[in-house]
């Protein structure tokens, strides 16, 4: 039998199913489901299920919003109107004294399924560097050293993994000694899952007769899962007062760059954004916008048209700014917002989960049949203080690998195409010449950003074929 509490409150929600296989389970099996069940919030399932959760009118607030305090990139070049008042220069310098003191880390997350790329892997383990072929993590993690190597301090890297990502994550970086990043600067920290319902009846997904199919809760689950780490205790204690945030997806990122963390600082902000500027209304990205003096992303499926149409006099789109997580946080907002963890929202998703049916035989579905819950970690920007956006090209700064070849965009390909043209536009900062259609790739430890690659490479020189700039022998 199993344990009466357990069986009357999942009885007491309609959820005894869960336990319906109980009999057929070695002593293991009934203590890990067990175990599983008992971390299950029934009451919170339901109300998820029943859509009893609080949910923003997001057409009427879209309708009262205003657009975000920003350096757009006419500010960044020094010709804007920014009511904000920063100079480009001197948030340079701001950011380079506050990388050079070791107060900055990189707050990576990598805890997603990946189910659009179809890789079977963790998606940082995807080779994807178009002539070294070094994978998602390799780049960033090099990342961190180059910057090590550039300001002479450590910057350590906290990176989220999931269940689904974790062992395989570990096991990856220990193989190749974190691609060269000394252990004390890496903490792999894993966020929590949340149980997937039968889309028509609430009832929760079996992934096999001893365990509920659970998806990792959302990268919003990266609060709760700093603290219960230990990562926001070693931040403290090293003296990490900004973080550094983005997605694992991403290789062309500018991690650490200083101009975004000296515009944090110099504004006081608890939490800035870059920004893209949308090239139409539609595009399917979350818009940064003001409610009041607190900054939200709404997401596109949200966002009326005709709010999303709405022109400023000279033509350009009012509601410019795009998000592409990318993120600088201060630490101390963290620590506020470890109160606040449990009061995110859940976003619900509907996704095809296989499951077992009421005869315990696997059910592949073929189309979407279940409700999956995730926490959204821009949910937290309207808790921050002074938070502003700072706009960045796409060539700049965003190139995610979502999709499987064959699709028209965010594909391997065109991830490449992205890494290749930002190499060649270093080079070309430099002075150097590079022929027309030749693959360039720079390593990170080589040289991080374009300051680096024009100390390496002379005015004037022609490259004429596909090089990779590498000291690995
Ligand atoms: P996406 O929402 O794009 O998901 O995550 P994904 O896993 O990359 O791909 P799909 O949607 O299954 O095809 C954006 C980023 O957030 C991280 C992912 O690892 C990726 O870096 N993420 C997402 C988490 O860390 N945890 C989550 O629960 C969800």
């Amino acid at each position: 039998m199993p344990p009466q509490e357990l069986a009357n409150r999942f009885q007491s929600f309609g959820q005894q199913h869960a336990l319906a296989f109980w009999d057929e389970l070695s002593p293991d099996e009934q203590s890990h489901l067990a175990s599983q069940l008992a971390a299950i919030d029934l009451e919170l399932i339901d109300s998820l299920f029943k859509g009893d959760v609080d949910q923003p009118d997001w057409a009427a607030e879209a309708r009262r919003a205003t657009p975000p305090p920003a350096m757009r990139l006419a500010d960044r070049r020094g010709e804007g109107t920014s009511s904000l008042g920063l100079s480009p220069a001197e948030a340079k310098q701001t950011g380079a004294a506050a990388m050079a003191a070791g107060k900055v880390g990189i707050l990576l997350v990598a805890g997603g399924q990946g189910s659009r790329l179809g890789f079977e892997h963790p998606k940082g383990m995807y080779p994807i560097a178009p002539l070294s072929h070094a994978t998602l993590f390799e780049i960033h993690l090099k990342k961190a050293v180059g910057l090590a190597k550039k300001y002479g301090k450590p910057v350590p890297v906290y990176l989220m993994t999931s269940p689904v990502t974790h062992d395989e994550t570990v096991a990856f970086l220990a193989e190749h000694k974190n691609f060269g990043l000394p252990a004390g600067d890496l903490l792999v920290f894993c966020q929590g899952t949340m149980p997937a319902v039968d889309d028509k009846t609430g009832k929760l997904l079996l992934a096999g007769k001893d365990q509920l199919f659970l998806s990792p809760d959302g990268h919003g689950g990266t609060v709760a899962a700093l603290e219960r780490s230990g990562a926001i205790a070693q931040m403290r204690q090293r003296g990490i007062e900004q973080l550094f945030y983005f997605q694992v997806d991403n290789p062309i990122v500018p991690i650490c760059d200083a101009e975004l963390v000296g515009y944090h600082l110099l504004s006081k902000s608890e939490l800035t954004s870059i920004a893209v500027a949308k090239q139409t209304p539609a595009e399917k990205l979350g818009n940064f916008v003001m409610l009041g003096d607190r900054l939200h992303v709404i997401e596109y499926s949200d966002f009326p048209a005709d709010v999303a149409a709405k022109l400023n006099d000279d033509g350009s789109l009012r509601f410019w700014a795009g998000s592409i997580a990318i993120h600088v946080f201060d630490v101390a907002f963290l620590e506020r917002m470890l109160s606040f963890k449990d009061a995110l929202p859940f976003h619900i998703a509907h996704k095809k989960v296989p499951h077992l049916n009421d005869e315990g035989k696997l059910v592949e579905p073929t189309e979407p049949n279940a409700l999956k819950f995730e926490r959204f970690i821009f949910d937290l920007l309207p808790q921050a203080a002074r938070p502003i956006v700072v706009e960045y090209t796409e060539e700049e700064c965003f190139a995610p690998l979502k999709n499987a070849p064959g699709e028209p965009k965010d594909t391997p390909e065109y991830v490449q195409r992205f890494m290749i043209a930002q190499h060649r536009e270093w080079l070309e900062a430099a002075g150097a010449k590079v022929a027309e259609g030749v693959a360039v790739e720079i390593d990170p430890v080589w040289a991080v950003d374009a300051e680096e690659v024009a100390k390496r490479v002379k005015a004037g020189t022609a490259f004429s074929e596909e090089t990779l700039f590498s000291d690995a022998k």
